[in-house]
């Protein structure tokens, strides 16, 4: 373990030990950060109002937007959430797995983790580790990406370290996420489903299970806080390659540009101005998916002055989710 209290975890059989550690700091009111299969999570105990005020004040997160409640087991949801069928049949087909389900609250759960909403945000993760932490600790566990406010999430340890340092009591690491993007959050509050943020879940497959079309929310503020504020914001500024005029913009902030996407620069820039170690490319949308917070950040370290990244050709699958963060990324405001 080094000073920011980082303990690697095995994340397919993790040791008991360092789960019941963990465990025992959400216990006593503390946070612990952990993996899910999307991105690490900043946890705290989800039915403790002074645990949850906690989350808000480490990462500087404003205090309206909302947090997702973890999950182990559905029937602990009973209590504190009124679950309709239409919802039944998306846990049943996705969880556990990157899917978030608001549902009418029952009032149980503070205000401090809904924030006044009466509504709540539940999710059932599928990383190993999360599950055993949840089940450990015997609440369910409160956590919004590990980041602070702003920041691209953190897909592993060394990210959550570099942004919260010792603002959390420990991290869990058990490597990098597999999915790389946070979960789909859905709407089941109303008679239609809407999507309020894309994620880990593509949609397409949500609407072959329900039969019904998803509503895609166009930023509506009172449905989802979180789309009120600016989001993964890389230190350096982000181009889309799509953009009029892309190249020479980002040749006029100059110094060093990268690129990443899914295929190589050399259409945006064929005179070679991308060096080699500022380019990444991805296979696959889901690659781009599990590897663009990474690359974000990997390429702020590389000093790059200027990223240029390319936008997924297809809105199917994860490029939905890709998409969706490489707007707010790239925003201005
Ligand atoms: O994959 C994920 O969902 C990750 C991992 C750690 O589970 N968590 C995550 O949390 O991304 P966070 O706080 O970064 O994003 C949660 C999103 C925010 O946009 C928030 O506004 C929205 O969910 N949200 C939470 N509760 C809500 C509610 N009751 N109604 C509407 N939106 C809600
Ligand atoms: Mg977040």
């Amino acid at each position: 373990m080094n000073r920011f209290g980082v303990v690697p975890v095995h994340p397919w059989n993790p040791e008991t030990e360092s789960i019941e550690r963990a465990a025992e700091i959400l216990r006593s009111g503390g946070l612990v950060a952990f993996p899910t299969e999307t991105v690490y999570g900043l946890g705290a105990n989800g039915l403790s109002p002074d645990a949850a005020l906690k989350i808000y004040a480490a990462k500087g997160r404003p205090q309206d937007n909302p947090l997702i409640l973890h999950f182990a087991a559905c029937r602990d949801i009973e209590p504190l959430a009124h679950i309709s069928r239409r919802a039944r049949v998306l846990m049943k087909k996705f969880w556990p797995g990157p899917l978030t389900l608001v549902l009418p609250s029952k009032g149980v759960v503070p205000r401090e983790v809904t924030a006044g909403l009466d509504t709540l945000a539940v999710r059932m993760p599928s990383h190993p580790v999360a599950l055993a932490l949840i089940d450990r600790a015997g609440f369910p566990i409160a956590a919004p990406s590990a980041n602070s406010s702003g920041r691209p999430s953190p897909t592993d340890a060394q990210a959550v370290a570099n942004d919260l340092g010792d603002r959390v009591d420990l991290i869990l690491d058990a490597g990098p996420t597999a999915v790389g993007v946070e979960s789909t959050v859905l709407d089941l509050t109303g008679p239609e489903i809407i999507l309020l943020r894309p994620g880990g879940c593509p949609i397409e497959e949500i609407e072959a299970t329900t039969g019904e079309k998803i509503l895609l929310s166009g930023g509506d503020d009172h449905r989802s806080p979180g789309t009120r504020y600016r989001h993964y914001a890389p230190s350096v500024p982000l181009l889309l390659d799509r953009e009029e005029g892309v190249r020479p913009r980002a040749m006029a902030i100059g110094g060093r540009v990268a690129w990443m996407g899914m295929m190589g620069p050399e259409k945006i820039f064929p005179d070679g101005e991308v060096h080699e170690s500022l380019s990444i490319v991805f296979s696959s949308a889901e690659n781009y998916a599990r590897g663009l917070f990474h690359a974000i950040r990997t390429l702020e370290t590389r000093q790059a002055d200027v990223i240029v990244a390319q936008w997924p050709p297809s809105p199917e699958g994860l490029g939905r989710a890709v998409r969706d963060r490489l707007e707010r990324a790239s925003s201005r405001e």
